[in-house]
């Protein structure tokens, strides 16, 4: 349990820990890649160590030293690696796709809350390159056999880069041509990090096309995650002014900035640069008056994981926001529709849970009070703004899970 006490006027500058997704992805790549390479302002939360085991278990070697993470690619697989994946729904959506690829056996597994999320997005996509993947139930463990495969043209009938890079993963190992064809874009992280390694890969709006080649490692230097400065952006918008330096700022992830226009909050992008393929910025963000909301599915994918703090700043807001075509949150660490609806009203707001979103009542002040992070990261960071920015403060119970994404997160907060 932690005990958080509303903030008064907050000014603070931020330096982020290294973007969760640009790290797994830099960690596997690299792993099955041709010669070694630095990966500097890696996140080392929990989820990207799974990565680095899973990496290493297949054979490649991965030395983790504060941020800097060393990778020498593994010219071989080793059959049979049990590969345990935490908490962590990129490393076992990603790594499926790319075992598939390498013609060996392997069986991947997780924690509690990771076996209970839907694995058929990607087993059923991968066999239709010819790949053998025998799921427990439409969950984890799961067991990829060895096959050769083949290209083939996906459909995705969800937009979601973990799918979507899965079959990338698996389409760099295929004979022949692979498109995969996602409804609205995700994040494309793979697709640049793979261009940045020399695969043969082509992208015409929402398709994406990728041949047999053969990657050479790259060095990387990893932006701060826009993911984990999303908090600190909100607490300048409801407390006062909040500065996140080198933050990431890749189009398909900055969705939060589009809420921020909406709900009316000003913020500015300073420093603007691109580093490795990946623009980055600093985020100036200022107190402002909140506006309701309406936010619709074509605004999900590059707002995914931020959704549950835009539901947070909706609750300060005036007015009735809506958010809707939001399912995807039902099967994320948590069931996100559920668990922040639950923060938001147990700390005093009103939020109603629909199939697919929220209704949102707008107050000017919420009173605090207690409450679960269900073991979900991003619900526990929430949480903790949301306490903050309250009357009365509050406690989070079960807050450690922070350590999945951000380790530092409460120090940096100076709670
Ligand atoms: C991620 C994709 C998203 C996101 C997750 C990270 C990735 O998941 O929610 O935190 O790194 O590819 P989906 O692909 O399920 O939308």
């Amino acid at each position: 349990m932690r005990s958080i006490k509303p903030i008064g006027r907050f000014e603070a500058e931020f330096s982020l820990p290294g973007d969760k997704s640009i790290t797994h992805r830099a960690v596997m790549l690299n792993g099955g890649a041709e010669g070694e390479a630095l990966i500097r302002n890696a996140l080392t939360g929990e989820d990207c160590l799974s990565t680095c085991a899973c990496m290493r278990a297949l054979g490649a070697s991965v030395e983790v030293d504060g941020t800097d993470i060393r990778v020498v690619g593994t010219p071989s697989f080793r059959q049979g690696a049990r590969l345990n994946c935490g908490n962590s729904g990129t490393t076992i959506r990603l790594l499926t796709g790319f075992v598939a690829g390498k013609e060996i056996e392997a069986t991947l597994y997780g924690d509690e809350s990771l076996s209970s999320r839907p694995m058929n997005r990607v087993a059923k996509p991968l066999s239709l390159l010819g790949a053998e993947i025998q799921t427990t139930d439409g969950h984890a463990p799961v067991r990829v056999f060895p096959k050769k495969l083949h290209g083939a043209e996906v459909i995705l009938p969800i937009a979601s880069a973990q799918v979507k890079s899965a079959v990338l993963l698996a389409g760099v190992s295929a004979e022949g041509k692979t498109s995969v064809v996602e409804p609205i874009l995700s994040r494309d992280h793979t697709e640049r990090m793979l261009v940045s390694m020399g695969a043969k890969i082509a992208v015409d709006g929402n398709r994406v096309t990728v041949e047999k080649s053969k990657l050479r490692c790259v060095d990387v230097r990893v932006p701060a995650d826009i993911s984990s400065a999303a908090y600190f952006m909100a607490l300048g918008a409801l407390k006062g002014k909040t500065l996140c330096k080198g933050v990431g700022i890749n189009p398909t992830r900055t969705g939060i900035l589009t809420a921020f226009d909406r709900l009316g909050i000003s913020y500015q992008l300073l420093n603007k640069r691109t580093e490795g393929g990946e623009e980055t910025a600093d985020i100036l963000v200022e107190k402002s008056d909140m506006r309701a909301v309406e936010l619709t599915q074509a605004d999900v994918p590059s707002m995914i994981d931020e959704l549950p703090l835009v539901a947070l700043l909706c609750a300060f807001a005036e007015g009735e926001s809506r958010i809707t075509g939001a399912k995807e949150l039902r099967v994320k660490e948590s069931d996100r529709i559920r668990t922040t609806a639950e923060l938001i009203n147990n700390i005093g707001g009103d939020c109603t849970e629909t199939e697919d979103g929220f209704i949102i009542r707008g107050k000017k002040n919420l009173a605090g009070g207690t409450v679960d992070s269900y073991l979900d990261h991003r619900i526990a960071m929430t949480a903790a703004i949301g306490l903050l920015a309250s009357e009365n403060g509050g406690s989070i119970a079960r807050p450690e899970c922070c350590a999945i994404s951000f380790p530092d997160f409460f120090e940096k907060l100076g709670v």
